[in-house]
């Protein structure tokens, strides 16, 4: 039996010179086995499936998918659908739903679970305006009989746990999120994830993880600690000092996926240039594969930068590359750039499942609405 929160969880606390924290420890979300204490954030326009399954090759537990609107669902949207793709080698997923309508979150959270979804996550925490001003993301959290109302619905509604992930509060210095947990727990939630931040503060100044740790010592369910971790010494910390069950990681992980290696295993390797051009290839073919050619090339711009950027490869090198027009030239550069990536790129791909293995066609009823 794998033990809900690691390490003994809640109100334990270890000193952190005496107690070196296993990365590698399972630990469950009720029948949800998570086998390792790193959970990959749900990051919007960059959690595809193709980095969602590369963080589990690397070492994510856990791995989420980008927010996803529950409107969207409702009105069978087809780029929404398009985002409750599951890959047979990405288990365990959670995928996450923001709305304010407890209905309509409900209904959403059906056809999540019927996606394939191992956990249905509920956004609490978007702080960005286009989703606060309709009621949902972190204005949930000064709305907190509504947000339980959410969290009953869907929990009624799906068989498989519901987790939620929130900031601290609206406000800079709120605690709001000590109130509402709890409350939410109360409401079926089985796991919170805690991004210590204000929703006014969205990236800026620090994540204050006492409150992570005052967190864990309210309720009886695993806690995920995010933000600001980017290495297994602060993971570490982390987990040490507030008795989260894991830690999550998001920008970290952007075009570095060897961040998890070492978070989770102490490998601190750089990447060779090789590695970095096969890794970087393997991620625009899957990501074509997914999104179409039009959407991904723009979509991949961003990613060019992250895996070229932190001294790897010279900045005229990464500009050029941006402004090639398709994913073949950029493939075709990137390859000429470092030859050797051929047999990596190669090997990757032998090792993966094949394509019509990986991206799963939604059942027929999910778009019929049947
Ligand atoms: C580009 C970007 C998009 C994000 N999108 C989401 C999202 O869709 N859902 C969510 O709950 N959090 C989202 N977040 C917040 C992250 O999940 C995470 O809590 C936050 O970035 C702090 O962790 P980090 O310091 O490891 O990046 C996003 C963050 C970034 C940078």
């Amino acid at each position: 039996m794998v033990p809900a929160t690691p390490g003994g969880g809640k109100r334990r606390r270890y000193h952190l010179r005496t107690v070196q924290i296993d990365l590698r420890e399972p630990w469950r979300i009720d029948a949800v086995e998570i086998p390792t204490r790193l959970v990959l954030a749900p990051m919007a326009g960059v959690s595809v499936q193709a980095f969602r399954r590369q963080g589990r090759r690397f070492g994510a537990g856990l791995v989420c998918s980008e927010m996803v609107s529950c409107a969207g669902i409702e009105h069978r949207n087809e780029r929404t659908l398009g985002y409750l793709r599951v890959a047979a080698d990405e288990h365990p997923l959670a995928i996450q739903i923001f709305g304010s309508e407890p209905a309509t979150m409900a209904e959403a959270a059906r056809m999540v679970e019927a996606a394939g979804a191992d956990l249905v996550d509920i956004n609490f925490g978007c702080p960005v305006r286009k989703v606060t001003k309709t009621g949902a993301g972190a204005t949930l959290l000064d709305d907190p009989e509504r947000a339980c109302r959410i969290v009953g619905a869907v929990a009624d509604a799906v068989d498989v746990p519901v987790s939620v992930k929130m900031r601290r509060g609206l406000e800079n210095g709120a605690r709001t999120c000590l109130d509402v947990g709890p409350r939410l727990v109360g409401a079926g939630a089985r796991t919170l994830t805690l991004h210590p931040r204000s929703a006014k503060q969205m990236y800026t100044g620090t994540a204050d993880h006492s409150l992570t740790a005052e967190l864990v010592d309210l309720v009886d369910v695993p806690v995920i600690a995010s933000g600001d971790i980017t290495s297994r010494a602060r993971a570490q910390a982390v987990l040490a000092t507030t008795g989260a069950a894991a830690v999550m990681v998001g920008r970290g992980a952007q075009g570095n996926p060897w961040a998890l290696r070492e978070i989770v295993d102490g490998d601190d390797t750089e990447p060779s240039r090789e590695e970095v051009v096969a890794e970087l290839v393997l991620f625009i073919r899957e990501t074509v594969r997914e999104l179409g050619e039009r959407r991904a090339s723009g979509f991949l711009k961003k990613f060019y930068g992250w895996y070229l950027g932190r001294g790897r490869f010279p900045r005229p090198f990464k500009q050029e590359v941006v402004t090639l027009a398709s994913t073949e030239e950029v493939e075709r550069r990137l390859i000429a750039a470092a030859p050797g990536s051929l047999t990596l790129i190669e090997r990757l791909e032998e090792e993966l499942p094949g394509g019509d293995d990986v991206l799963l066609d939604l059942p027929i009823s999910l778009y019929g609405g049947g």
